[in-house]
């Protein structure tokens, strides 16, 4: 079955039990101030469930968009997009009456639960094994769904059914409607979501008996597409299958995840910019910002440059079913073609300032002062100057510039720096975000505490990491909160953390910081935190791995400053990721 048969399918079912197919509504909800994005089918529908004579109909089916941020770092797995499409059935206004599978009516749970049931078995024809269901099994504040239950137990062919604490939906933004949810899974993957508006939240957090009662279903379509055509993810689809393949094709160093990363964020910054978010500093502009900007280093692992080719699938793709993106694809295309060519320009300010300097002149010579600032500020190795001035016909004064080098560094120091002895325990995410956690700290302490301020030890896990650093006194409490501030302030500026293979000694003269008494080979590789000015915060010697945008790393805490022998602290700290 294809994915334009399961679309159809779906909506044809619908009408045909009384549904009325509306359409989607734009990804910037006009009707909520109280969220950033339309996260959830129901949304443009939030007012009908207190208010259904306001309905153009008391049942209703859409497909909709929906962005969902909050997975964006569990993009690449196998079940996750940060735009995706929500196939929603709705039901506004029930109050009692009978609640049966035809007609026009209001229904309730038994409708809703039915139509799971037969949409999945009968009009996709999934065998009822793979089926798992699961309901509200009541907390400490609301009560078991045993409607639902029963509803459920009443199925022919589903055996497997299990109450949870979890099941319970809504409200979207901070108050409205929101009850408990019965769901249907295929093979452990939740596919079907009917969620029982019965009650309604306030912004206090209380629930009361709602007036009218609702129905608001939601079906990923990508997972649901996925599991029908009997697949391992939504990449394996004939949907998501031909993006990726291009993809693939097109990059000269491919890997799966950063592959999957690339097709996932470019497909949400499409959708947004059709819906006229421009990229920006706010908000629903920095989100849109940003997935453009992983999309670019995602590419730049995978060595992908073959973004406009990409964009025209989607669009082709999904102008079928999305008008705004029909209409503004090109406007859209340009948008982003145009912010992913700043990132780069941000990314290599290095070699923009370099061909400022030296202009359409012919000849010249760049100074010491100057070369010092392109290394110190774009982290420009003086090689590169030299190499690039070459070209243009123009000389560098490289004497100059190693006397600057020396007014500013004291080089002899950095040999003996001693990084990541205890090295990294394992490679879990919260282990790779405090490994970068652990870059940012050491460059933050730097920066509080002075130069001297070097690593004698360190050891990172999923739990927290630790490091050990020179210093002659206890960090007080003050220092210890400002490098606290430092590092947090870091991860919100969502910074690009970049990996070279340098030449040693020239990464040592760009001051990267290296482990104790190691030897490194001709080429290395090292890690920099690039901040929002283009300036190098934090550079080291490093195999990786390291998260791609320090602003994957949560919220950062030092835990514990103590001695750990003399002249040596001793810190423990952690990241505490977004929920
Ligand atoms: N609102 C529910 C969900 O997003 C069902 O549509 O899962």
């Amino acid at each position: 079955m294809t994915h334009q048969d399961i679309r159809k399918k779906f909506i044809d079912y619908l009408i045909s039990h009384g549904h009325v197919e509306l359409p989607a509504a734009s990804l910037v909800p006009d009707n909520d101030p109280t969220v950033l994005f339309t996260v959830a089918g129901m949304q443009q529908f939030k007012q009908l469930y207190e208010h259904p004579d306001q309905a153009p109909s008391k049942r209703v089916v859409t497909i909709q968009p929906c962005i969902r941020t909050i997975d964006i770092d569990e993009v690449g797995d196998d079940t996750h997009s940060t735009v995706f499409e929500m196939m929603g059935w709705f039901s506004f206004g029930y109050t009692g009456s009978e609640d049966t599978l035809h007609g026009e009516d209001p229904y309730f749970k038994n409708t809703a639960i039915k139509m799971g049931w037969e949409f999945l078995t009968k009009e996709l024809g999934v065998d009822p094994n793979r089926i798992r269901a699961t309901y509200f099994g009541g907390d400490a504040k609301r009560p078991a769904d045993v409607e639902s239950k029963e509803i459920l137990e009443s199925l022919e062919g589903l055996s497997l059914i299990e109450a949870t604490g979890e099941n319970f939906w809504g409200p979207v933004g901070e108050e409205g409607p929101c009850g408990p949810n019965a769901e249907f899974y295929i093979d452990d993957t939740e596919v079907l979501n009917n969620v029982f508006n019965q009650y309604i939240r306030d912004t206090e957090g209380n629930y009361t008996q709602a007036e009218y009662r609702g129905v608001d279903m939601g079906t990923g379509f990508e997972r649901l597409v996925a599991a029908i055509q009997g697949v391992p993810n939504i990449y394996e689809t004939d949907l998501v299958k031909p993006f990726l393949q291009c993809v693939r094709a097109k990059s000269y160093n491919y890997n799966e995840r950063h592959g999957r990363i690339i097709v996932d964020h470019v497909k949400a910054a499409l959708y947004l910019l059709a819906d006229g978010v421009k990229p920006g500093n706010k908000g629903r502009d920095y989100v849109l910002r940003r997935l453009i900007r992983r999309s670019v280093r995602a590419a730049q692992i995978v060595g992908f440059q073959e973004f406009e080719a990409l964009l025209n699938m989607l669009a082709d793709e999904y102008g079928t079913t999305r008008d705004a993106i029909a209409k503004n694809r090109d406007g859209a295309i340009a948008l982003f073609l145009s912010e992913r060519d700043k990132f780069l320009k941000t990314l290599q300010d290095g070699t923009s300032q370099l061909k400022k300097l030296i202009g359409n002149e012919r000849g010249g010579e760049i100074t010491g002062e100057q070369a010092f600032k392109l290394f110190d500020t774009y982290g420009f190795p003086i090689e590169l100057t030299q190499e690039m001035a070459e070209e243009l016909g123009w000389t560098v004064d490289a004497d100059g510039f190693t006397d600057e080098l020396n007014k500013h560094r004291e080089l002899s120091k950095q040999g003996s720096e001693k990084i990541f002895k205890g090295g990294l325990a394992d490679h879990d995410p919260q282990t790779i975000a405090h490994h970068t956690a652990h870059h940012l700290l050491l460059a933050a302490l730097r920066e509080v505490l002075g130069d001297h301020v070097v690593q004698r030890g360190s050891n990172v896990t999923s739990e927290r990491l630790r490091i050990d650093v020179a210093h002659p006194e206890k960090i007080t409490d003050d220092q210890i909160k400002t490098a606290e501030d430092i590092v947090n302030q870091k991860i919100s500026e969502d910074l690009p953390v970049i990996s070279e293979i340098m030449d040693r000694d020239e990464a040592f003269k760009l001051g990267a910081l290296a482990e104790f008494g190691a030897k490194y080979p001709d080429k290395a590789c090292v890690y920099s935190i690039i901040d929002q000015d283009g300036e190098v915060f934090s550079r080291e010697f490093c195999g990786g791995p390291h998260v791609m945008f320090t602003g994957e790393l949560g919220h950062f805490e030092i835990i514990k400053e103590e001695a750990s022998g003399a002249g040596i602290r001793r810190i423990r700290a952690r990241v505490v990721p977004r929920t």
